[in-house]
């Protein structure tokens, strides 16, 4: 493939990912009269928020008393103290408005009796700093995200974003550190186009897909994350991966907190409600870091049920049928299909299943990606913006709250809109592209799809997921993580031995997912070696052989670099910002997390 092969575009800001994040940041910029792009790989509407159940956090106060402060010191305890307070403080103040604004866009949020905004509860989200559970999760049934996309997709089209659909992004345009635009390669036709632009924004969501089991369609590969590491930018807190307590058991598909929220309860074999024993205040309304460690103890313990003692029960068949039908129809169809039980007469069998990245791009909370230069951990890297599960802003530090994955979309997603209006200028000329911009993503991109060794993909991929799933699981020890790190530098030195049997430009899924795999792997990679690196408990990274969190050396963000020529990560450390953004609510100081 020759250099002459590109299709070249210009545009003020191209976003990269068409779910919740990138479908705001794009209706952001189109709406402060930048010429957008917005380039996916999969239709706008098939991203993977649309599988979003539960709801989007805010302190509406709609079921009763509530307000920012609350979520906020909700948000920061979730996290155990690794989020940054000044973004937390920015989510959680700006979250009401968020909401108002897709209410106001047209999507349908259930309702209470006298219209307003219905919100159910989730877990972690509390009243007066942590005195008992609290409904902040506004809801459209359990299709929450289906709702929010389709309504953004429409605003989208409304602000005239340019849609680029079915293209697969190769890898960012960087000149001397700076972002100028990006590659990618349209699957319909088979051509290859450079886009270059003032600002780049990358919206590519989590890479749950590294791992065997998740609650993640199959196109939740990172590649944007892994774009970002092969331009040289570290990714950060990369060790956090969060388990959803309720996959379904066998098939992983999501059961939405949710269902807890509405009053369904967890029993181990002995019928026993375990979670009291594990959080009485909040019981099965416990942040999900604990409660996915509890359900793997009762397993442990020789108290899971089933034949294999595997998996734990989730209850709904006491809850009034008529609740069920109207706030959980979703849940109910996918516990009869993926698991054959009718959730008003049987419980439904689940298991803790790989669910959201809390790590990712490191930003700050107006979306701009940092990275550590010299003694300056904050430095901005111009050109390049990110937002969503792709970042780290970091609002969810160590452990994300359900329902504040919908609402760090939209408030960031929003913040990147903000920013671009303040900083760029519509229709501003901008630099040729150097001519051989591009060139190393060609040959990236040849190497692959002329790759003609032994092994295919699918297999190298199998083995990462099944070594992912069994070495960086809820809990991890030195000894595990270390089989880990050994696992991934095998696969990663048996990559070169790749098939892929399809040499076509065309809609050449064989080559996707080689693609995607590449991808994976080198989040794989930051992934556990973070993970070892990392000797303490804190939130979701639950060390057997380090079970206390240590404030003294660990209160502080990893930063990832990956050699791609060695297939190691280098690690280095930003400090958490303790501080808050306003003079209106103090820092909250750490404590330990009882519930
Ligand atoms: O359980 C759920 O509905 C998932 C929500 C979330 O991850 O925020």
């Amino acid at each position: 493939m020759a250099a002459s092969s590109w299709i070249d575009h210009t545009f003020a800001v191209v976003v990269l990912g068409a779910g919740g994040s990138g479908l705001r940041a794009a209706l952001g910029c189109a709406q402060a009269g930048l010429k957008t792009a917005c380039i996916t790989k999969v239709f706008p509407t098939r991203s993977h928020t649309v599988a979003a159940q539960g709801g989007i956090s805010a302190a509406l106060g709609n079921m009763g008393e509530d307000k920012w402060q609350w979520h906020m010191f909700d948000t920061v305890k979730g996290s155990d103290w690794l989020g940054d307070q000044d973004a937390i403080e920015y989510l959680t103040k700006n979250a009401p408005a968020a909401v108002y604004e897709l209410e106001h866009w047209g999507v349908p949020f259930s309702r209470t009796e006298e219209g307003k905004i219905y919100q159910r509860a989730f877990g972690g989200m509390t009243k007066n700093y942590g005195e008992a559970p609290i409904q902040r999760t506004c809801a459209a049934a359990d299709r929450t995200g289906h709702a929010m996309l389709h309504t953004m997709y429409g605003q989208s089209l409304r602000h005239d974003v340019d849609f680029f659909i079915e293209y697969v992004a190769l890898d960012l345009i960087m000149e001397n550190g700076v972002c100028r635009g990006l590659t990618a390669w349209c699957l319909d036709d088979g051509s290859l186009h450079r886009f270059r632009a003032q600002t780049v924004v990358v919206a590519t969501g989590g890479y749950g897909r590294a791992y065997l089991t998740c609650t993640g369609a199959h196109t939740q590969t990172g590649d944007g994350n892994a774009m970002v590491l092969r331009a040289g930018l570290p990714l950060q807190d990369m060790e956090f991966v969060q388990f959803h307590p309720t996959g379904i058991y066998g098939a992983g598909c999501l059961i939405t907190e949710g269902a807890r929220g509405e009053g369904g309860y967890l029993t181990n074999s002995n019928g026993e409600r375990f979670m009291e024993r594990y959080a009485p205040t909040v019981k099965d309304l416990a942040p999900r870091d604990m409660v996915s460690r509890a359900m793997t103890l009762e397993i442990r313990e020789g108290r899971g049920v089933g034949e294999r003692k595997d998996h734990i029960f989730l209850h709904l068949d006491h809850l009034d049928p008529k609740v069920l039908h109207e706030r959980l129809p979703g849940i109910s169809e996918s516990a009869r299909i993926f698991a054959g039980v009718d959730v008003t007469r049987q419980p439904i069998p689940v298991l803790p299943t790989v669910h959201y990245n809390m790590g990712g791009i490191p930003t700050n909370y107006h979306g701009e990606v940092l990275t550590k230069a010299g003694d300056d951990p904050d430095t901005v890297v111009p050109g390049l913006m990110a937002v969503g599960e792709a970042a780290c802003v970091s609002v969810h530090g160590a452990n994300r709250l359900g329902s504040n994955s919908l609402i760090d979309l939209v408030v960031f997603g929003r913040a990147v809109g903000l920013r671009c209006a303040e900083k760029l200028t519509p229709n501003a000329s901008q630099r040729s592209l150097a001519k051989d911009a591009g060139e190393d993503h060609l040959a990236r991109f040849d190497k692959f799809r002329n790759a003609n060794g032994k092994t295919p993909t699918a297999q190298l991929r199998e083995r990462m997921q099944r070594d992912m799933q069994n070495t960086c699981a809820v809990y991890r020890t030195g000894a595990s993580l270390q089989e880990g790190v050994d696992q991934m530098a095998k696969v990663w030195a048996d990559a070169p031995d790749i098939r892929v049997t399809d040499r076509s430009l065309i809609w050449n899924t064989d080559l996707v997912e080689t693609l995607e795999f590449d991808n994976l792997l080198a989040q794989a990679v930051v992934t556990v070696e973070g993970a070892l690196n990392r000797t303490e408990s804190r939130g979701a990274h639950a060390r057997e052989d380090y079970p206390e969190r240590d404030d003294v050396n660990w209160m502080k963000h990893t930063l990832a670099w990956l050699d791609i020529k060695t297939g190691h990560a280098r690690i280095d450390y930003r400090p958490v910002h303790s501080n808050t953004m306003t003079n209106e609510v103090e820092p909250i100081p750490p404590k330990k997390r009882v519930y």
